[in-house]
C-alpha cells in the first residue's frame, strides 16, 4: 500500500535522506530501526508531505504523495502519531479526539469515542482534562487515539513509547498488538526490540539517511553483530 522509492530529502541545504526505499503491504506491521539522527523521523515527515522530497517517489495505494500538500497524506488515509506527541494542549481529551476525526476510507466500523475509551480506559477517566494536564503516558494514548479517529488505512508511530514508565509502555504495546490482530497496517519507529519482536513482521534499519539492512525481525534477534553495528545494543 505504501511505496517509498529512492527518496532524498533534508532541511534547507542540508541533505538528510540519500535514497530511502521501503514498502508496506496491507495488514503488515513494519519497523523502522536505527540510532538517533539517522533520518527516521525525516522519512516519516517526507511520507506525510511535511518535508518535500527532492528526488524519488512516494505512493500510497497508487496515489502519488511526496510532492503534494501535507493534508493529502492524511486524506489518503495515513494516520500519524508524531514524535513528541503534539496533542492540542488547550483542548480536553474528548476535544482532542474529535478535532481531526474523519472517515475518508469509509470504514464499516469506524472508530468512535467509545471504542477509543475501550482501548484506553484511562482516557475515559480523563475525558474533561486538558491535554496539557495529562501525564506523558496519557498524552501518548491520546495521540494514538486521535490518529485512530481519522480511521487510517496506515498508522505510523514515531517513538510512541519513548520516555514512558514501563507499565504505561506495556499498555501501549498491548494496544498495538490488538491493532495488529485487527488487521491494521502499521509502521513503527521504536527502540524497544523485545516488544517489537512480538508484533513486527519485518524491519528496516537506517543509517545516515540510507536503508542499510532489511529482513525478518526474528532473525535480527539472533544477530548480535548486526544489532551492535546499527543499533548500538
Ligand atoms: N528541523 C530540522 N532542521 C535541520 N536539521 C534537522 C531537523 N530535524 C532533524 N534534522 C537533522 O536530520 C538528521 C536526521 O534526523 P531525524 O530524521 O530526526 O533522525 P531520527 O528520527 O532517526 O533520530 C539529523 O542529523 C538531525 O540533526
Ligand atoms: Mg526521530
Amino acid at each position: 500500500m505504501l511505496e517509498v522509492r529512492d527518496i532524498e530529502a533534508g532541511y534547507g541545504s542540508s541533505q538528510v535522506l540519500f535514497g530511502v526505499t521501503l514498502s508496506i503491504r496491507q495488514g503488515e506491521v513494519v519497523t523502522l530501526l536505527g540510532r538517533n539522527g539517522m533520518g527516521k523521523t525525516t522519512t516519516v515527515r517526507a511520507i506525510m508531505g511535511l518535508n518535500r522530497i527532492s528526488a524519488g517517489e512516494i505512493s500510497f495505494n497508487n496515489q502519488p504523495l511526496g510532492r503534494v500538500a501535507p493534508y493529502r497524506a492524511a486524506r489518503a488515509g495515513i494516520g500519524l502519531v508524531p514524535e513528541g506527541r503534539q496533542i492540542f494542549p488547550t483542548l480536553n481529551v474528548r476535544e482532542n479526539l474529535i478535532a481531526t476525526a474523519a472517515n475518508h476510507r469509509r470504514a464499516r466500523e469506524p472508530w468512535s469515542l467509545q471504542r477509543i475509551y475501550q482501548l484506553f480506559p484511562r482516557l475515559a477517566e480523563r475525558e474533561q482534562h486538558l491535554g496539557s494536564n495529562l501525564s506523558g503516558g496519557e498524552q501518548q494514548m491520546l495521540a494514538i487515539g486521535r490518529a485512530l479517529m481519522t480511521n487510517p488505512l496506515l498508522l505510523i508511530l514515531d517513538e510512541a513509547t519513548e520516555g514512558l514508565a514501563p507499565l504505561i509502555r506495556e499498555e501501549i504495546w498491548r494496544c498495538l498488538e490488538l491493532l495488529k490482530q485487527q488487521g491494521e497496517s502499521i509502521l513503527i519507529i521504536d527502540k524497544n526490540l523485545d516488544a517489537l519482536m512480538r508484533i513486527s513482521d519485518r524491519h528496516y534499519i537506517m543509517e545516515k539517511g540510507r536503508i542499510v539492512h532489511q529482513g525478518d525481525i526474528q532473525l535480527l534477534r539472533d544477530d548480535p553483530d548486526l544489532k551492535y553495528r546499527y543499533l548500538g545494543v
